[in-house]
């Protein structure tokens, strides 16, 4: 059957591919270098792995095609890449548990969170799920034994009666995205670096509201002016302050040094 928008898509696209090879005046080298590099990239995407995703986020079209779909949201809580390492619905884990694994090192972090509407009224019994790179700036999904020893630094949280959440974890680091394949190549030949700024993956799914996918990036970063994935909002960085009271929040023992993260996740109806 005809497919009018897909027809029109497909118009200004050959429109704009045609205008960029006339502008530059690309010569046959440079043509079959780009077909060899989107080939190899094909290659690269596995069942764990998308470089046409990584592709798509190092030259800012992911966070572009967010923008265009995420206006008129005045109010609510700023949108950001999914990312390559969400595995689907986590686990639903005790508010206060620690989600980093007993053998991790990393300076210790509790978050304290809530999540509302627009007007601040708070929502209770709402999923989020939660992830975050280690110490060393690896998921647990990118680890080859994932499969045996499981999640962590990943989970899910019900916000309570007063849309609260929280848990215990330690500090996330700045990591580079992948770059033993052609996004990488890509990067390194044009003096860009592959890394992120240090952040808390969020997915808050609530009935009759947006669906929100966002970050909570780590203030003082070094590299929140220049995230390889052009993720960072300002909104999405929070202070995050080092604590030495004996206890946490939620009464636990701390053990030397903490670091609080808080933020709150306003939500659109929708
Ligand atoms: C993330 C990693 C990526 O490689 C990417 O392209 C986008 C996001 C991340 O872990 O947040
Ligand atoms: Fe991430």
């Amino acid at each position: 059957t005809p497919n009018p928008r897909a027809k029109f898509l497909l118009q200004e696209l050959v429109k704009s591919l045609h205008d960029y090879v006339s502008k530059t005046g690309l010569t046959f080298e440079e043509w079959e270098y780009a077909i060899d590099f989107l080939t190899r990239t094909g290659h690269k995407c596995t069942d764990t792995r998308q470089e046409f995703i990584l592709l798509s986020d190092a030259l800012g079209v992911s966070m572009l095609v967010d923008a265009v779909n995420h206006r008129d949201r005045e109010g609510a809580t700023q949108t950001t890449v999914l990312g390559p390492f969400y595995v689907g619905e986590h686990k639903v884990t005790a508010h206060g548990t620690d989600i980093s694994p007993n053998n991790q090192t990393g300076e210790r972090m509790f978050v304290q969170s809530r999540v509302t509407d627009l007007k601040g009224k708070p929502l209770a019994g709402v999923p989020v799920d939660v992830w975050h790179a280690d110490d060393d700036g690896f998921y647990d999904s990118q680890k080859p034994n994932y499969d045996e020893v499981g999640a962590s630094a990943r989970a899910r949280f019900i916000t309570d009666a007063d849309g609260r959440f929280f848990f215990r974890t330690i500090l996330p680091c700045s990591y580079p995205i992948p770059t033993d394949g052609p996004v990488g190549e890509m990067i390194m030949q044009t003096k860009r670096h592959p890394m992120r700024p240090a952040h808390v993956h969020f997915l808050v799914n609530a009935k009759g509201y947006e669906p929100l996918i966002t970050h909570v990036f780590m203030d003082g970063d070094k590299y929140l002016d220049s995230d390889v994935v052009f993720g960072v909002k300002d909104d999405l960085v929070a202070k995050v302050e080092p604590r030495n009271d004996p206890a946490m929040p939620d009464g636990s023992k701390a053990n030397g040094q903490w670091h609080l993260m808080t933020y709150e996740f306003h939500l659109k109806p929708g």
